[in-house]
C-alpha cells in the first residue's frame, strides 16, 4: 500500500514531468496535490507525506521552467466529494463541480495556486495556525 502510493504520488510525477519537459509544445503542466501537503492527517501518514513532497516539488519546477516560460499550477483540492481512499469516506465533502467551478475562475485570474474552501485556509494559514489545524484534525 504504501509503496504504491510512492509510486503513483511520487515516482510517476516526478517520471512524467521529466518526459513532459521534453515537449516543444508544453506551456503548462497542472499538479494536483492536497490540503494535505500543508498538514498531514496522521491516519494517512505515508499519504499526507506524498502530498507535501509534490507541494515542495512544484514550487522548484514553477521556479525552474519561469525561464522557459512554462507555467506550474498547484490544483490543491481540499475533502470533496469523490470514492478516494474508499466508497462513502468522502460522502458529507463537498462535491467537485463546485470545486471545479472555484479553480476555473481562479485560473481565469492568472492565479497558479488553485486553493477552495478548507485547503484555501491551509494554503495560506500561519504556523501557528497549521500547529493548531494539526492539533484538531489528529485528535484521538
Ligand atoms: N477527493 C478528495 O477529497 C481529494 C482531496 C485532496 C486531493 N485529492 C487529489 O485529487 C486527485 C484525484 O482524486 P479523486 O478524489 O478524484 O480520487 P478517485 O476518485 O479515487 O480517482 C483517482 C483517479 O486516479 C486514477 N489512478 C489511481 N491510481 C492510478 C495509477 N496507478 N495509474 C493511473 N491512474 C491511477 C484512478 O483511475 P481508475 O479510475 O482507472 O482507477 C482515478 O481516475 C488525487 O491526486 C487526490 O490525491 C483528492
Amino acid at each position: 500500500m504504501a509503496k504504491a502510493e510512492i509510486i503513483t504520488n511520487i515516482e510517476a510525477p516526478i517520471h512524467l514531468t521529466s518526459l513532459f519537459i521534453n515537449l516543444k509544445s508544453l506551456n503548462t503542466i497542472i499538479n494536483v496535490t492536497s490540503g494535505l501537503s500543508f498538514v498531514p492527517l496522521t491516519k494517512v501518514p505515508v499519504y499526507s507525506a506524498t502530498k507535501a513532497f509534490f507541494h515542495s516539488f512544484t514550487l522548484s519546477t514553477r521556479n525552474l521552467l519561469k525561464d522557459k516560460n512554462i507555467e506550474v499550477i498547484e490544483m490543491i483540492p481540499p475533502a470533496l466529494n469523490t470514492d478516494l481512499g474508499g466508497k462513502g469516506l468522502h460522502d458529507t465533502s463537498p462535491p467537485v463541480s463546485e470545486f471545479i467551478e472555484a479553480v476555473f475562475n481562479q485560473m481565469k485570474e492568472g492565479k497558479t495556486e488553485l486553493t477552495f474552501g478548507f485547503s484555501q485556509n491551509l494554503a495560506n494559514a500561519s504556523s501557528e495556525d497549521l500547529k493548531n489545524t494539526f492539533n484538531r484534525m489528529n485528535q484521538v
